[in-house]
């Protein structure tokens, strides 16, 4: 094992030869036992001979120097909207001496400011590989099946900017479920505003914006989006631009659970409140505070309620039956948790309808719809499902019995042979609840 401590600098295109030396060398080493040696010469004919010089004169590529011999690589990118490192390599002598830390440090510095996020890619039988890049934090976003198990992709990202507040870290979750609901979200956004006219609306904690844009989009309206956290903000405005209607939408920060300066809300013809009441101690309170921002013919949609996502069979064939069930008791005993937990005292429960008539509002109605997607479930579904089931095994790790913990760690484990993404048996089916109500007098 080697000593010295390489230095690591951007590469040039002097480097070329030094670079190619490398991957003859090194790469085959990485491949070949994993998958063939044809596998490994492929790709470093496809995946380095052309692909490198580009790199190198746009700056994108890092190299790691020891006697003037490149012990170690990276390669950086753009993929969409975030930078994607496409290589990292370190020579074998050098590994487990935290060179391929550095570089990834090194590689991280260099990113545009404000980048959010950086995405990889490594074959499913690289798990060396894993287990660095979920030491490093990388967390997997997805997997790309191919039809040998060994090369499929498996995407990770790595969070680049400190949560801005407690919401942040929901972001992946809540864009999971806002992929599942979309046609849910169309069908209720058409409902609401067909044959009205709709100029201003508001959205009260708008969590993504996925509605705000939608509303926009459907009605040609301008949407004010509210929310306490800055990143929910933040991510509407995102919502906003990448539908096209960011000029339709506007982001006010405000908590909601507290009276408001009446002139920071214009008057709305409709207020859209989805799953954002029930976080309030007193929602009778909030309801008859957001009343006030309506016009006099407006109305409040509030979502609230429904029936939980179902997306498994009853009996899974792995794990005890019923799995599916027990998740919904435990996050119905954490959701008790939380609002037992809020600082000021909770108001005794009773339906949604009756807290809309404490609150002043009338003709009160109420609807429900479906998400209603049979099985088999496209690939991006069936990705949805399992980091949901992510979610819930952290989110509900608290409240669930270990059996049925270790069953979701199996099933959200791409390499498990029970990794849900793999089951052609999951579906979509959810009902959420829409009580529509004028502010009355
Ligand atoms: C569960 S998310 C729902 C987001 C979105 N409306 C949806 O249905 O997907 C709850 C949202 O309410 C916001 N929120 C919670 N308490 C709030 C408060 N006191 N004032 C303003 N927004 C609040 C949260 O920041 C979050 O964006």
């Amino acid at each position: 094992m080697k000593t010295s401590t390489p230095t690591i600098r951007l590469a040039s295109i002097l480097d070329r030869p030094e670079l190619d030396r490398f991957a003859t060398e090194v790469v085959p080493g990485v491949y070949g036992p994993l998958v063939s040696i044809d596998y490994a010469e492929q790709t470093v004919a496809n995946w380095w001979m052309d692909t490198l010089d580009p790199a190198i004169r746009a700056r994108r590529v890092l190299v790691a120097v020891d006697d003037d011999l490149v012990v170690g690589m990276a390669e950086v990118d753009r993929l969409g909207d975030d930078p994607v490192l496409w290589k990292l390599y370190v020579d074998e002598r050098f590994r487990s001496r935290g060179l391929g830390a550095r570089l990834l440090q090194s590689v991280v510095d260099g990113l545009p400011k404000g980048s959010k996020r950086l995405l990889l890619e490594h074959i499913a039988a690289n798990t060396n590989a894993a287990r660095f890049y979920e030491r490093e934090g990388f967390e997997v976003l997805r997997v790309d099946e191919a039809s040998d198990p060994r090369v499929s992709l498996v995407w990770r990202s790595l969070t680049l900017q400190p949560p801005a507040d407690k919401m942040a870290k929901h972001v992946s979750t809540m864009r999971d479920e806002a992929v599942a609901e979309a046609g849910l979200l169309g069908e209720i956004a058409r409902w609401l505003t067909a044959g009205r006219k709709t100029r201003h609306v508001i959205d009260i904690g708008c969590g993504l914006g996925t509605m705000s844009a939608l509303l926009a989009a459907e009605t040609g309206a301008m949407v004010t989006a509210v929310d306490e956290s800055e990143s929910m903000l933040e991510e509407t405005m995102w919502t906003a631009r990448t539908s096209g209607v960011s000029s339709q939408v506007d982001t006010v920060k405000l908590d909601i659970s507290k009276p408001w300066d009446p002139s920071v809300l214009p008057p709305a013809d409709l207020v859209w409140a989805s799953s954002s009441i029930h976080h309030l101690a007193d929602e009778v309170g909030a309801l008859t505070r957001i009343r006030t921002l309506l016009k006099p013919h407006g109305r409040l949609a509030l979502a609230e309620g429904g029936l939980a996502t179902r997306m498994l069979p009853f009996d899974l064939g792995h794990g005890r039956p019923g799995l599916e069930t027990r998740i919904q008791l435990a996050a119905e005993h954490r959701f008790m948790t939380m609002r037992g937990e809020l600082a000021e005292p909770v108001e005794p429960g009773e339906g949604w309808p009756s807290k809309l008539a404490k609150a002043g509002y009338w003709r009160i109605e109420s609807r429900s719809f479906l998400v209603d997607i049979p099985s088999p479930l496209s690939g991006d579904l069936r990705r949805v499902i399992a980091s949901r089931l992510e979610h819930t095994s952290k989110h509900l790790r608290d409240y669930l019995p270990d059996d049925d913990l270790a069953a979701l760690t199996d099933l959200t484990d791409p390499e498990s042979p029970h990794f849900v993404a793999k089951r052609e048996d999951t579906y979509l089916l959810e009902a959420r609840t829409v009580h529509v109500a004028g502010p009355g007098n």
